[in-house]
């Protein structure tokens, strides 16, 4: 099925879909191995970095070579396009989905640059993604101005065509000083106002009961990072601490394990809202 047709078919049943990013081979498999435990599918998402650090061709083979090994049904998505010309590449070198972020642009621009992409995007079949509203990057304060308006996301979605559009309602990038309190009103009028697929950025560090409740209130696909490169680190630091073994397939494997765990959970709590 392709990533559109999942992603209506789980709006309509009021399920959420995860997108994970992924760094190098190892949090590719701690995510692989939890989607084959729990039986979900997933979308497995690159940044322009993690691009960089793999290379393009390299890190879209790895995504998919994972997915036939580990025998989940998954896609290979571009988290947070930053330009056309990366879309491009993305889309030549196979992927499934690409997100064009034009959320600091004027909302012309924004609407400029993401029909450019959708109007790319179709001769290649990949889903699209664009971004309405402001979510926080890393590092970047956030306050409640940048809230995703139902009128405007209405408007763009008309006048772009975009499949999918990420949403500002209360959630950050990377960790919260203070627990996030999501705009779940909001979300229900945004959710009324369009039919396109609603997205969740900055999951990582919400509390799984509201992430719930936003699926509940129309978000169907549901990004996570944040909480898998730390989880990853954290435990490989821990070990490194107290052992010696300097082979790296010996001390890796629990990391990943470590992941699969973490993943394990978010996918329960998206499958079961
Ligand atoms: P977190 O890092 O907060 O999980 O956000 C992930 C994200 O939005 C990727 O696009
Ligand atoms: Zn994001
Ligand atoms: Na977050």
């Amino acid at each position: 099925m392709n990533l559109k047709e999942k992603l209506q078919e789980f709006t309509t049943q009021k399920r959420g879909l995860l997108a994970t990013n992924f760094y190098n081979l190892e949090t590719l498999h701690g995510v692989l191995q939890a989607a084959a435990n729990v039986g979900e599918p997933i979308i497995l998402q690159l940044t322009q970095s993690s691009i960089d650090y793999m290379g393009l061709d390299t890190a879209v083979k790895l995504g998919r070579a994972g997915l036939k090994q580990f025998g989940v049904e998954g896609w290979i998505h571009l988290d947070h396009g930053g330009s056309v010309a990366l879309v491009q590449r993305c889309l030549d070198a196979g992927f499934d989905s690409v997100m064009i972020d034009g959320s600091e642009l004027p909302f012309e621009e924004n609407i400029k640059i993401t029909r450019e992409v959708v109007e790319k995007a179709k001769s290649y079949g990949a889903h699209v993604e664009a971004e309405l509203g402001f979510v926080a990057k890393l590092g970047q304060e956030h306050g409640q101005q940048g809230f995703t308006q139902p009128g405007e996301a209405k408007e763009f979605v008309e006048a772009t065509g975009v499949d999918a559009l990420a949403i500002a309602i209360g959630t950050a990038h990377g960790f919260y000083k203070e627990e996030p309190n999501l705009d779940i009103e909001l979300l229900s009028k945004i959710s009324k106002s369009t039919a396109a697929t609603l997205v969740l950025h900055g999951s990582s560090g919400v509390p799984h009961q509201q992430v719930q409740e936003a699926i509940s209130n129309g978000i169907c696909k549901i990004n996570l990072a944040t909480e898998i490169k730390n989880i990853f680190m954290n435990t490989l630091k821990e070990r490194l601490a107290t052992n010696e073994e300097i082979d790296l397939r010996k001390l890796f494997p629990i990391a990943t394990q470590a992941i699969t765990q973490l993943v394990s959970e978010k996918l329960e709590m998206v499958k079961n809202v």
